[in-house]
């Protein structure tokens, strides 16, 4: 007698839940894949976009991620270790608070409603009313926005990010 095979995706979706936290949350390298797949992702635009929001200064702690392929945020070496990157057109703010460990946030701010512009020093900033937010937790650093960036949840495959 041989059981049914174990339907591999809902294992696989089941776990998914518990190793995007892991991969988000705890860094503690279980849901990182040691190997690095070196798939010819080529930069297929400008994280930057069109002037869709006013006044974008360039930031010199994050990165103008490319949007590698569709269903992939980043690469993880778009984001540079203590800063991140906002993916304007994808509305999502990746972070890598400290090395090797990303997370993803909304980019849309909780005050009302501007895609954030920049993350420098540690925070992610909004340029329509000032606002930051720490990029370890999307926390608010500074007002006027009273509520966190809601969390996104991501996968880190090699050197892919991906919405989950
Ligand atoms: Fe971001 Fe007001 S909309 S600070």
């Amino acid at each position: 007698m041989s059981p049914a095979p174990t339907p591999r995706r809902t294992v696989l979706r089941t776990a998914g839940t518990a190793t995007l936290a892991l991969a988000a949350g705890c860094g503690d390298g279980a849901g990182d894949a040691p190997s690095a797949t070196t798939a010819p992702l080529t930069p297929a635009g400008s994280a930057t976009g069109p002037a869709s929001s006013p006044a974008v200064p360039p930031d010199s702690a994050s990165a103008s991620a490319s949007a590698p392929a569709a269903g992939e945020l980043a690469r993880t070496s778009d984001i540079p270790p203590g800063g991140g990157a906002v993916l304007k057109d994808r509305k999502v703010v990746v972070t890598q608070p400290r090395e090797g460990e990303f997370r993803a946030f909304s980019a849309v701010c909780t005050h009302q409603g501007c895609v954030v512009a920049t993350v420098e020093d540690g925070t992610i900033n909004c340029a329509c009313h000032g606002s930051r937010f720490r990029i370890a937790d999307g926390s608010v650093a500074r007002g006027p926005a009273t509520r966190p960036l809601p969390a996104e949840r991501i996968t880190v495959t090699g050197d892919t990010i991906r919405l989950a």
